[in-house]
């Protein structure tokens, strides 16, 4: 059964060796560059006797391999194209030089099948970041095209033994534990919460165990990769400080303000544990905590090092009182708001919808325009006021750009305004972001539940 609020768990629970991250499946060719292919492979996602499914990976691992770069260094990935559709990386929440972004049809032409493309950039900033796919996300991401970046300090604060990336997925698995395909691409989703799955991993694996010694400080870094599934946490619960946001750490480490705290499609959260008893990160979300992984503490040697603590990125501060502002109305999707929806210039009606798939709009205008939604000179604040007129709760993402959450409902936000790249905004409500428009080009705003990115929710803004 397909459920939203119950995963079903893989047999017996992997017990992962060391700590440290595998690097695996990196290659680094002779000119520098890492090379990154995409392409299919056959994978049980499910237990050993469950059928294979044909998954898209990058160098052939879920999830794909473990980029890491120092803050301020160079980044060069070759991506070979060895799927049958084209494809695009982007490398999500770096503060990245515009035609790198890799969105294809906005900032570079997908890389066709057969073909290579060379992304070269420079990460400004530390922290926990991931690349995926970036054409028909909706498709490539849900059957497996993403992994981390993870970008230290310039030295880096936690030695690498200390420093966990728990890369989260869930996959709508079939009743013989294969991939879903049929599903991939069903209205139903695309209209309501999005694509859901019912079997969840981390790094691969489902319900995996870490040990970790008693005493010691360490930094877990979680990803949401799902689709379109919001986890439920409650860090606090099990002694847990939270370091970072989006990539983003907090001036100081500290316990969530209110519980749970939602993780969303894309979003990032760094964990700060001192390892004393076992505990299970679990998911809130559902009738039953489900959790997402163990950790076991054990005894061993005394710990040699404090707690780091991480300093700001260089991030301009927004100036609000001369900021530009801009509304965004998000209407759209099951139990919605009707209104007149322009898709590529033209207003849909009647058997459009399910023939576009067009079905959630901002500001009556479905998905990519011929024109931005706004255009801005390089340097200027820019306050994005965004009203949520529909019955869900989305994932706003905004490229090239970390902005602050400055208001939500009328209301000042209590936890500190930290830097962020996705914000969730609930049903019905209104939130402001803002930022310095200070990286030119052309940059993507969507909702991360891919679905409805695909179904309508994605803009683009200039900066000139
Ligand atoms: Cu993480 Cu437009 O993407
Ligand atoms: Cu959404």
């Amino acid at each position: 059964m397909i459920t939203r609020r119950n995963f079903i768990a893989g047999t017996g629970a992997a017990i992962v060796a060391g700590v440290c991250p595998p690097l695996f499946g990196i290659a680094r060719a002779d000119d520098g560059y890492i090379e990154i292919s995409a392409g299919p492979t056959s994978r049980k996602l499910y237990h050993e006797d469950a059928a294979a499914s044909e998954l898209w990976l990058y160098n052939q691992v879920s999830p794909g391999p473990e980029i890491r770069a120092r803050v301020g260094e160079r980044v060069r990935v070759r991506l070979v194209n060895n799927l049958e559709e084209p494809t695009s990386i982007h490398w999500h929440g770096i503060r990245i030089a515009n035609d790198m972004d890799g969105v294809s049809g906005l900032t570079q032409d997908p890389v066709q099948p057969g073909e290579t493309f060379e992304y070269d950039f420079v990460v400004p900033d530390a922290g926990t970041y991931w690349y995926h796919a970036h054409n028909k996300s909706w498709n490539q991401v849900a059957r497996g095209l993403y992994g981390p970046l993870i970008v230290d300090e310039a030295s880096p604060a936690f030695p690498p033994e200390h420093d966990l990336t728990l890369v989260i997925d869930d996959w709508r698995l079939s009743r013989d534990g294969s991939l879903d395909f049929a599903s991939l691409g069903h209205l139903m989703d695309w209209s309501h919460g999005g694509r859901f799955g019912n079997y969840l991993t981390v790094n691969g694996e489902s319900r995996p165990e870490f040990e970790l010694i008693e005493g010691h400080a360490y930094r877990i870094r979680l990803i949401n990769a799902a689709n379109a599934r919001i986890f439920e946490l409650d860090p606090g619960k099990y002694g847990a400080k939270i370091l970072a946001f989006d990539g983003q750490p907090l001036p100081q480490a500290e316990y969530a303000v209110y519980s749970p705290m939602l993780l969303t499609p894309a979003q990032r959260m760094d964990l700060l544990v001192t390892a004393g008893q076992d505990f299970a990160i679990e998911d809130l979300s559902g009738n039953d905590p489900y959790p997402i992984a163990t950790f076991k503490v054990k005894k061993g040697s005394k710990p040699v090092m404090g707690v780091p603590k991480l300093s700001p990125n260089p991030i301009s501060e927004p100036d609000i009182l001369n900021a530009r502002t801009f509304t965004i109305d998000m209407t759209g999707g099951a139990m919605g708001r009707m209104v007149e929806t322009v898709y590529n210039g033209k207003v849909l009606s009647g058997e459009d919808y399910p023939r576009t798939g067009q079905l959630w709009a901002f500001n009556g205008v479905a998905n990519l325009a011929e024109d931005p939604f706004f255009s801005i000179k390089r340097g200027e604040s820019v306050v994005l006021n965004v009203i949520n007129n529909t019955a869900f709760l989305h994932a706003m993402h905004v490229h090239g750009h970390h902005f602050r959450v400055i208001e939500r409902e009328g209301a000042t936000i209590d936890d500190g305004q930290p830097w962020r790249d996705t914000f969730a905004i609930g049903p019905d409500q209104s939130v402001k972001i803002a930022f310095v428009a200070d990286n030119p080009g052309k940059w993507l705003f969507h909702c991360h539940m891919l679905e409805h990115a695909a179904a309508g929710m994605n803009t683009w803004f200039e900066i000139v």
